[in-house]
């Protein structure tokens, strides 16, 4: 139960989600304001809101002058229609995972790309390497887009073919069944953007992993377990791995820094998330 004389008087962010309990947003957030002594100002919640509450949530958070929104799984897509204003990156990749809110004016952002682009540029050039993005998922948009502007070269791979042809025209590269296991083989980068390996299906691959050798550089972007399945393997071959929770880290430190205006304290967020 939320103790309102810990918000009284406080900037309010939030994330909103559906699940969103298992969500490590609030103490990463919470635990940075704390750092820099910033507690006194702002405070972050979470709230689950299933998808035929948007709608009334958003003009509510929108009266009640809520500083910030995190969006996360299914909102990211649906909840553009509700903004007043839409940033151009966030506008290219058709997600919104950050709402900021100037004096009851919204407007939607997307940091799940430099999520992406900030841990593979610490490991890799990018530049001219095969991608496999497997999945057409909300965050696996931003995964395409951070790949193009890095200048990979993007294959997406998905269970629903059509999904992914779709998705290719719109980030003009090639689209794939998730079965084109000897495609997926001969990139150099995979990155998984499924829900395949969390909650329900924790404990699976979305795709076998024996195609994984030491060579690859593989990206899952769950975040929960921490080893995937995926992940698990390309330890044993040798490969160069990146967790999910640097995703998760570095959209957070974006979204923290566009929430307060301050610079996120990185250390200390990635020590929560560890
Ligand atoms: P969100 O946008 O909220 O991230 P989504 O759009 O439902 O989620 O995307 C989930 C992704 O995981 C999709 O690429 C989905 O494949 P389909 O487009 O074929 O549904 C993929 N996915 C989910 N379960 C899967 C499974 N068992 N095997 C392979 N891919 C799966």
């Amino acid at each position: 139960m939320l103790n309102i004389s810990r918000i009284k008087g406080k900037k309010i962010c939030m994330i909103i989600g559906d699940p969103v309990e298992h969500s490590l947003s609030p103490k990463m957030h919470n635990t940075a304001y704390s750092f820099l002594g910033i507690d006194d100002e702002y405070f972050f919640i979470s709230s689950n809101v299933k998808s035929e509450s948007l709608k009334n949530t958003i003009e509510a958070l929108k009266v009640l002058n809520i500083r910030g929104i995190t969006c996360t799984i299914p909102h990211k897509q649906n909840v553009i229609k509700y903004l007043d204003e839409l940033d151009d990156i966030a506008k290219k990749i058709g997600a919104v995972n950050t709402i900021i809110n100037e004096n009851g004016i919204l407007r939607g952002y997307n940091t799940d790309w430099l999520g992406v682009k900030i841990p593979l540029e610490k490991l890799v050039d990018v530049k001219s390497k095969k991608v496999a993005l497997i999945g057409a998922s909300g965050a696996g948009q931003a995964v395409a887009y951070a790949i193009k502007k890095m200048g990979g070269e993007l294959f997406i791979f998905n269970r629903t073919y059509e999904k992914a042809e779709k998705m290719a025209k719109k980030f003009n590269c090639e689209a794939y069944d998730i079965k084109s296991y000897e495609k997926i083989k001969k990139c150099d980068i995979i990155i998984n953007s499924t829900s395949v390996g969390m909650g329900k299906m924790e404990g699976q691959s979305p795709i076998p992993l024996d195609i994984i050798n030491k060579d690859h550089i593989v990206f899952d972007i769950v975040y929960k377990p921490k080893e995937t399945e995926l992940i698990k393997r390309a330890l044993e071959v040798g490969a160069k791995v990146i967790y999910g929770y640097e995703m998760l880290l570095y959209q957070g430190i974006a979204q923290f820094e566009l929430y307060t205006k301050c610079k996120a304290p990185e250390k200390i967020m990635l020590e929560i998330l560890l």
